[in-house]
């Protein structure tokens, strides 16, 4: 169990999924929860449990790609709770899927702009703060898919290989003054973004099943389970890491 009383945390794209699952994990360790998304009714269910559970939260509408809402949200965790701790940078959208020759330069902007360009400007803004407060930790969602290549989502792979050098970078910068950065690498997790491939090619989703040792998919709790780990003091040596949780998917 990790002590998060009296501490502060933002969660990017917790209005469901794996961002959902972090959050009430953070807040059920006692930290108290900025839930950032641009879905706000989904979002605000996610602070109405938190607070059925006897947590802290609070809503921000946030598009991660934009650095006006980022600025935005960063300032209400520092406003509604006095500073910042924790960031799990870890909004992000799959985006079309197509062999690289016919990508879409749109589809590209939009993936690069949530998932890599959103971890970048979610840093920008929570590294001074963290640093103002003597100190915190970020975790930011990579994924198997920035480890190893996957045909037909060569966008969403760039940005996801491309979250890990932001992570490894900022590590080295900050880990003598007291941020520590690692990023997250999930296989495949049962969440609303798996339910709509598997809506559109329910086959994908059985490959998945079948290619993960452990002979399932993912529960989005287990990767908020790491990145609560990764924030706590039980990982005070802990930084630069992109720390797969795959149920042995890539060590094939
Ligand atoms: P999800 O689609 O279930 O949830 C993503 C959340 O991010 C949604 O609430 C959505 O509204 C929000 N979001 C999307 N664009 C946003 C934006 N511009 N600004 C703020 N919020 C935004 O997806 P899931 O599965 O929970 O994914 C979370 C993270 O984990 C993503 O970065 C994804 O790439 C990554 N991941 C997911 C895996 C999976 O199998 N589900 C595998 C590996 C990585």
């Amino acid at each position: 169990m990790a002590n998060f009383d009296g501490k502060t945390a933002i969660v990017t794209g917790s209005s469901g999924g794996i961002g959902e699952a972090a959050a009430k994990r953070f807040a059920e360790e006692g930290a108290s929860v900025v839930v950032a998304d641009v879905k706000v009714e989904a979002g605000e269910a996610t602070v109405a449990d938190i607070e059925d559970a006897g947590g802290e939260a609070t809503f921000v509408e946030t598009d991660v790609s934009d650095p006006a809402d980022v600025t935005e949200m960063v300032d209400a965790a520092v406003d509604e709770y006095g500073g910042l701790d924790f960031a799990f940078n870890n909004a992000g959208i799959e985006g079309e899927s197509e062999a690289t020759g016919d990508q879409s330069v749109d589809n590209f902007e939009r993936v690069i702009g949530v998932n890599l360009k959103g971890v970048f400007l979610g840093m920008r803004e929570e590294i001074p703060v963290m640093l103002e407060d003597g100190g915190g930790a970020i975790v930011n969602t990579s994924s198997i898919a920035g480890q190893v290549g996957f045909p037909e989502i060569s966008p969403y792979a760039a940005s996801k290989f491309g979250v890990i050098g932001l992570t490894k970078t900022a590590a080295l910068e900050y880990g003598g003054e007291g941020v520590r950065v690692n990023a997250v690498c999930p296989g495949v997790i049962d969440t609303p973004m798996v339910e709509q491939s598997r809506e559109d090619d329910p086959e994908s989703i059985e490959q998945a099943t079948a290619a993960t040792p452990v002979g399932r998919l993912g529960e989005p709790e287990e990767i908020g389970d790491a990145a609560v780990w990764l924030c706590s003091d039980d990982a005070s040596f802990v930084t630069g890491e992109a720390m797969t949780v795959d149920g042995g998917y890539t060590s094939q």
